[in-house]
């Protein structure tokens, strides 16, 4: 559960949900941890101050994920303040669900912007230092949608599937310089933007998911802590599906 001491993690739009209990899971295997949101200040700073009584360091950070100028100043700025950085989680994300029919390019390009492009810009930003540095762990949470495609979803599951190509893509580029690449493609979790869903979709998903319930989003983390760790040295350019069994 240690195995994080001395390292240094970044996750983005960890104000609430998965990323929250990731930045937790970083924290409690020994990391200090860096995070970012977009508007939830006030969450954002109870969780930097529950992340320093775990007597860990910890920042949170106003930032749009799918700015790219942002993005970068923000990872030096980073550097800066903790000395480096070993660990990126890309988990920000955004949904605007409908029907292609009736899908605006507003809600095609906010959401491409804020999950796929995000990871882009943070990647390209802990590309050089984390090369420099001989190591490093980047993590990017897509979607079993990414890849099992879902009606209602056309950006969002397009956003999860470039995550993938980016992800196998990046983690060869990168495999001899010691850093590894992975993917965490979650099923159906309990956050707010689950919430938002009618008690009627949240039924019929649950018909689809052979171990019949949701994920709570420690269950989450707790993948993500172990690609982050030494323990998963050799693992990379892989997408693990934490579903309860959906995605076989
Ligand atoms: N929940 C699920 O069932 C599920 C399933 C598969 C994959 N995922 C993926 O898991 C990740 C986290 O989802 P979640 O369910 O935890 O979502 P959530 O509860 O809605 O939380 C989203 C987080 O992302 C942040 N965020 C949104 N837009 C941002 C932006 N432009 N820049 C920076 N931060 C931004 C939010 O910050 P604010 O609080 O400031 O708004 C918040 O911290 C997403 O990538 C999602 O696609 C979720």
């Amino acid at each position: 559960m240690s195995d994080l001491n001395g390292k240094i993690a970044l996750v983005t739009g960890a104000s609430r949900g998965i990323g929250k209990a990731i930045a937790l899971a970083l924290a409690d295997a020994g990391a200090d941890v860096a995070f970012t949101f977009l508007s939830s200040k006030e969450s954002a700073e109870a969780l930097a101050e529950e992340i320093r009584s775990k007597g860990r360091k910890a920042n949170a950070y106003q930032s749009n994920a799918s700015d790219f100028s942002q993005a970068n100043e923000l990872v030096q700025k980073i550097i800066q303040e903790f000395g480096k950085l070993d660990i990126l989680v890309n988990n920000a994300g955004i949904t605007k669900d409908g029907l292609l029919l009736r899908m605006s390019e507003q809600d095609w390009d906010a959401v491409i912007g804020t999950n796929l492009k995000s990871v882009f810009n943070f990647t390209k930003a802990v590309y050089r230092p984390m090369m420099s540095q001989q190591s490093g762990k980047i993590i990017n949470i897509t979607s079993i949608v990414g890849i099992t495609g879902n009606a209602g979803q056309a950006n969002y599951a397009a956003s999860k599937a470039g995550i993938l190509g980016f992800t196998k893509s990046v983690a060869k580029e990168l495999a001899s310089r010691n850093i590894q690449v992975n993917a965490v493609a979650p099923g159906f979790v309990d956050t707010d933007m689950t919430a938002k869903l009618t008690d009627s979709q949240k039924e019929a998903i649950l018909k689809v998911i052979p171990m019949r319930r949701t994920a709570k989003p420690e269950e989450i983390a707790a993948v993500v802590r172990f690609l982050a760790s030494s323990e998963a040295n050799y693992v990379t350019g892989q997408v693990l599906c934490v579903d309860g069994g959906m995605v076989m």
